[in-house]
């Protein structure tokens, strides 16, 4: 069985799903159940019945685009990640793993391989957190980490609910009914780009990811109090910016100074009001994400970050009150699986490199209820999340073709 990717026609989808966006080319802008998302799912759909897959969403519209094997009721190997994608971001992350998925199947339908248990390409909702807050919203609720009541509640900068914004974009079922049986997957695998240097740095094809660190984030809200610019004298201020910006530096110092190179902290929203040139700011939310590969190293920098709110709320007379959007376990890949995907990278004499993710991703969620691993291919620079991601085809297409290799193997 000689297994080929069709590179061209897996980059052409690539660059025609970019298209789909909320912001002009080059910038990929498709947040969760907006007109471009909605858009992006139905040109996905029909990808996916072109090549004869079964298709099923679900409540909270996690697709599901299965290729029946020749043992129907056995576990199924699942494939996939998201479409979805932040403000400003590129044409690859999470995208290279549907397509790449998708073209897998297809390449193994091209050289008449028969499954015996199916294989499902699954399409995850909102794996970003840009609309409700919280990254990973479907395959939380696959694994039955979320619940259903606490993700209906959840809702956007609009105030619109996920209840409300998911029934309207058509799904409508019981979002109860999303969490999947157990035993229903028998192996998880997930294609995705790095997203940081270290496979170019190291001139390798393609990681294996053997553990996924552990994400955490939390909204700080800093209340001072506001004012005239002109009129309130320095001595009798409290301003919430600056009990904000003393705030994010420490939450730095803090991250830095552990001395773990894999203790990362990012304050990627700051939203000040009332946000007028000549008004002293009143009150400021900090959108805060804390990682970490050592839970408890994670969990000491969650406590070193409530002991800054407490020091810093003291000293410069404001309330400062922190709430704990999500706090998750790493994940460990399955080594049954991870030892497929050596075997695969072996048979084509590509070179791999173990590695951890330092990003979440659905896998991490996935491995809550069945045997996951990864595989990750270099983008240049590292970038991503931004428009100048890239990665090249020949990486593409090798990934694609270990991830056949290795949905074979799975399914033989
Ligand atoms: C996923 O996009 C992440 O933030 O790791
Ligand atoms: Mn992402
Ligand atoms: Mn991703």
């Amino acid at each position: 069985m000689k297994i080929e990717i069709d590179g061209e026609r897996l980059v052409r989808e690539i660059e025609e799903l970019a298209k789909i966006s909320e912001a002009e080319p080059p910038v990929v802008t498709r947040v969760v159940f907006t007109p471009a998302d909605l858009k992006a799912r139905a040109w996905l759909k029909a990808q996916c019945q072109d090549a004869g897959l079964a298709i099923r969403e679900d409540a909270i519209g996690n697709t599901f685009a299965r290729w029946v094997g020749s043992d129907p009721r056995a576990p199924i190997v699942g494939t996939g990640s998201h479409i979805d994608a932040i403000p400003n971001a590129g044409r690859f992350d999470g995208v290279v793993g549907v397509l790449g998925g998708l073209e897998a199947i297809r390449a193994l339908q091209r050289v008449r391989f028969r499954p015996t248990c199916s294989i499902e390409l699954l399409i995850f909702t909102a794996e970003e957190p840009t609309r409700f807050g919280i990254g990973c919203l479907g395959s939380r609720l696959l694994a039955g980490t979320l619940s259903a009541d606490a993700a209906a509640k959840l809702s956007d900068k609009a105030g619109c609910s996920v209840e409300d914004v998911r029934t309207q974009a058509g799904f409508t079922g019981s979002l109860g009914d999303v969490k999947l049986p157990p035993d229903y997957y028998k192996a998880f695998v997930e294609l995705h780009i790095e997203q940081g240097p270290i496979l170019e740095r190291e001139r390798k094809p393609l990681g294996i990811v053997e553990r996924i660190a552990a994400p955490a984030s939390l909204m700080i809200t800093i209340e001072g109090s506001g004012g005239h610019a002109g009129g309130v004298l320095m001595p009798d201020r409290h301003d919430a910016l600056c009990a904000a910006a003393e705030l994010i530096l420490a939450i730095e110092d803090a991250a830095r100074s552990g001395g773990a190179i894999d203790t990362v902290a990012t304050v990627g929203i700051c939203d000040v009001f009332p946000g007028a040139i000549n008004s002293i700011p009143a009150r400021v939310r900090l959108g805060v994400d804390l990682r970490d590969t050592s839970l408890a190293r994670r969990d000491a920098g969650l406590r070193a970050l409530e002991g800054a709110c407490r020091a810093i709320a003291a000293k410069r007379q404001v309330e400062i009150n922190s709430e704990l959007l999500n706090a998750d376990a790493p994940a460990e890949s399955d080594a049954a699986i991870v030892a497929v995907l050596r075997q695969a990278c072996e048979k084509h004499g590509l070179s791999y490199l173990p590695m951890t993710s330092r990003a979440y991703h659905d896998s991490l969620f996935m491995s809550r209820i069945a045997p996951v691993a990864m595989l990750f291919i270099p983008c240049r620079n590292g970038y991503s999340h931004r428009p100048d991601e890239y990665a090249s085809p020949e990486d593409i297409v090798k990934g694609t073709l270990v991830l056949a290799e290795t949905l074979a193997s799975l399914t033989s």
